[in-house]
């Protein structure tokens, strides 16, 4: 029997890599910048698998192009609104996800980002640098504390969990805006008003949907303490970028750390960058070489899986497994 074909977007680290492999026909885009769309439609026809990355638009063209055999997309990240989960289920595509394996890596950026808007630790890195740095200052770079602080966090699965284990060692109040879950002791489920106008430090670990888009718009920024700091390490879209930008430059928030833009790569000329009290990271939170590699083997897991026309490992859409 021949091999499955498969198209892997971009070299994932070797432990999922070589599993690949060693099963399918591999068809590696082996390039450091993305297919474009064009390039997505020619490697595609006929593939019975994709792995993809978050920077790849799955979108009903691209899965229409695939054709007949394609029987599963496995999406190298937690996210996967770059899919269109929609038109895979209707054709009983199975879309997996690495969910999990990159809680603990994302929440420690999350927090880090946290602690470096809040306490400027970029801006103070550029001052020494840049020579400005004179003499101690009793009033120099002062940043905000985070003992005795609340903490609002907006979307409360597996990440926002993991976000707020850290907080309570850091002996902050934690507030959650959550749709679903339960809160565990020690925090406290609020609507999102109370979280706005409460929260010394604003954390979002939501999914982009339709009902987050634009989530944090001028309104909520209004609402938002002066001294608020707030970090975005789940998708770019969640935040209007303008009210984020004139909440920065008109000091109606602190400081904000996002690891997600919109567009992304952020042009370097794009205004933000003219911000001090903004930190911008080019979406790395999950980015330790482990959990890279633990991402690599559950993408790979869910390929094999779903070419052997078995339930996934980790499923996007298990509803294709019901009828
Ligand atoms: C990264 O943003 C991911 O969704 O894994
Ligand atoms: C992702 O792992 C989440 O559910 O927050």
């Amino acid at each position: 029997m021949s091999k499955p074909k498969v198209f892997i977007t971009r070299r994932i680290p070797d432990a999922g890599l070589k599993m690949l492999y060693e099963e399918c026909e591999v068809d590696l885009w082996d390039e450091d910048l993305p297919p474009s769309k064009e390039q997505l439609l020619e490697h595609v026809p006929g593939v019975d698998g994709i792995v993809s990355l978050l920077s790849d638009p799955i979108d009903a063209e691209v899965i229409q192009a695939a054709g007949e055999n394609l029987k599963v997309i496995s999406n190298y990240a937690v996210g996967f609104n770059n899919i269109d989960v929609q038109t895979a289920t209707q054709r009983k595509i199975a879309v997996g996800n690495t969910p999990g394996v990159l809680t603990d890596a994302t929440a420690d950026f999350a927090f880090a980002l946290m602690m470096s808007a809040g306490r400027r630790v970029v801006e103070a890195e550029k001052y020494a640098r840049e020579g400005k740095w004179k003499t101690w200052g009793p009033s120099t770079l002062l940043g905000v504390d985070f003992a005795g602080a609340t903490l609002g966090i907006i979307g409360f699965g597996r990440i926002g969990k993991a976000m707020a284990r850290r907080a309570l060692g850091f002996g902050m109040r934690i507030l959650i805006y959550t749709p679903t879950a339960q809160p565990p002791a020690g925090v406290i489920k609020v609507n999102l008003e109370t979280l706005y106008q409460e929260s010394d430090f604003i954390s979002i670990h939501t999914p982009l949907t339709d009902e987050t888009r634009n989530l944090i718009n001028a309104d909520a920024f209004a609402k938002m303490k002066t001294t608020a700091v707030l970090v975005n390490t789940a998708r770019g879209e969640i935040v209007d970028q303008e009210a984020l930008y004139d909440a920065l430059k008109n000091h109606k928030i602190f400081a904000a750390g996002i690891d997600v833009t919109v567009p992304e790569p952020l042009p370097p000329d794009h205004p933000l960058f003219e911000l001090d009290n903004l930190i911008i990271c080019p979406h790395i939170a999950s980015a330790s070489t482990t959990t890279r590699e633990n991402m690599a083997v559950i993408a790979a897991g869910n390929l094999l899986a779903g070419l052997r026309k078995e339930r996934l490992p980790y499923s996007v859409n298990p509803e294709i497994y019901n009828s």
